[in-house]
């Protein structure tokens, strides 16, 4: 039986009551982090709290983030994930339990707070070499995805989408630009160099991007930061997604049309090599264990 957190306790998850009245439930009111772990031992905590506290204070919210790595720990532990290769904490904060109003509630609410903890499993080596596809697919977001918000329906649609068409994963296009994936940022190879979105209001920043950008900067690979056109995804020698439950993941199919020769191009797979090799430092004690 999975243990969750809500509201200060951990219980089991079939004992989590939330009300109908939540914010977060009526009208998506509320930030989401997920943080990953690898045999326990978490990575990036602080980067990923540090993007909550953004979201927090961008959609004024008022609630303290004291202890909430300890929390993130406990529920690792609590559902015996130590030994697990891949783990992550899905943590949301809500505006809170309050009569259904478009403004914020005019008492004070105390945030609803809910986490609970999951195994992922990444795909064998076999099937990331074959790589996978992807298709694009409209953005229909609002304005300020860079803020992390519950608010996931533009997401769910797009894959949703991608998925019935026989892809794996959704390319979101505004404007005639290549932004991200629906739950991973999206990077292009052109002539050796590597191209992901800047980090604007249109793009989530995300914590595998940043840290992927770090290891290509600190390994000599040339890297830009702009936006990338959907014409010149044709001509790109590699695609690919990365993010919290994806890490690097190839495309080596867009639309249907093959990548480059079509398998995981050279740039991609040392990116690849290089993000696990910096799992394993951090899992070395660089980042402390959780046991
Ligand atoms: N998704 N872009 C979008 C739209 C995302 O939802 C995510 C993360 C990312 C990658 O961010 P990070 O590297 O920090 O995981 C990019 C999470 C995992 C989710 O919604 O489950």
């Amino acid at each position: 039986m999975s243990i969750v957190f809500l509201d200060g306790d951990f219980i089991h998850k079939d004992e989590a009551k939330i009300s109908p009245d939540d914010r977060g439930f009526l009208l998506a009111d509320g930030v989401y982090e997920v943080t990953p772990f690898y045999n326990g031992v978490p990575f990036s905590l602080d980067r990923h709290m540090a993007r909550l506290e953004r979201g927090l204070a961008w959609i004024r919210i008022n609630y303290s983030l004291d202890g909430i790595q300890d929390i993130h720990k406990q529920l690792i532990r609590a559902n015996d994930f130590q030994d697990a290769p891949t783990s992550y904490v899905y943590l949301q904060i809500t505006r809170g339990a309050a009569p259904r109003t478009h403004y914020f509630p005019q008492e004070d609410v105390e945030p609803t707070v809910y986490a609970f903890a999951r195994t992922w499993e990444r795909p064998s080596p076999e099937r990331w070499a074959q790589g996978f596809s992807a298709m694009t697919v409209p953005d229909r977001r609002w304005s300020r995805v860079d803020i992390k918000t519950i608010c996931l329906l533009p997401n769910v649609l797009a894959f949703q989408d991608a998925i019935e068409a026989g892809a794996d994963d959704a390319v979101l296009v505004r404007d005639g630009v290549a932004i991200e994936g629906a739950h991973m940022n999206f990077w292009g190879v052109f002539d050796g160099t590597v191209v992901t979105h800047p980090a604007t209001s249109n793009i989530l920043p995300g914590i595998t991007r940043e840290i992927v950008l770090e290891l290509a900067d600190q390994a000599g690979i040339a890297l830009e930061e702009r936006p990338i056109q959907v014409e010149e995804l044709k001509s790109a020698d590699e695609l690919f997604f990365t993010g919290t439950t994806g890490e690097v993941r190839p495309i080596t199919t867009l639309n249907g049309a093959m990548i480059g020769d079509g398998s995981v191009g050279p740039v991609t797979q040392r990116l690849s090599d290089l993000f696990h090799g910096k799992v394993q430092e951090v899992q070395s004690g660089l980042e402390g264990s959780v046991a």
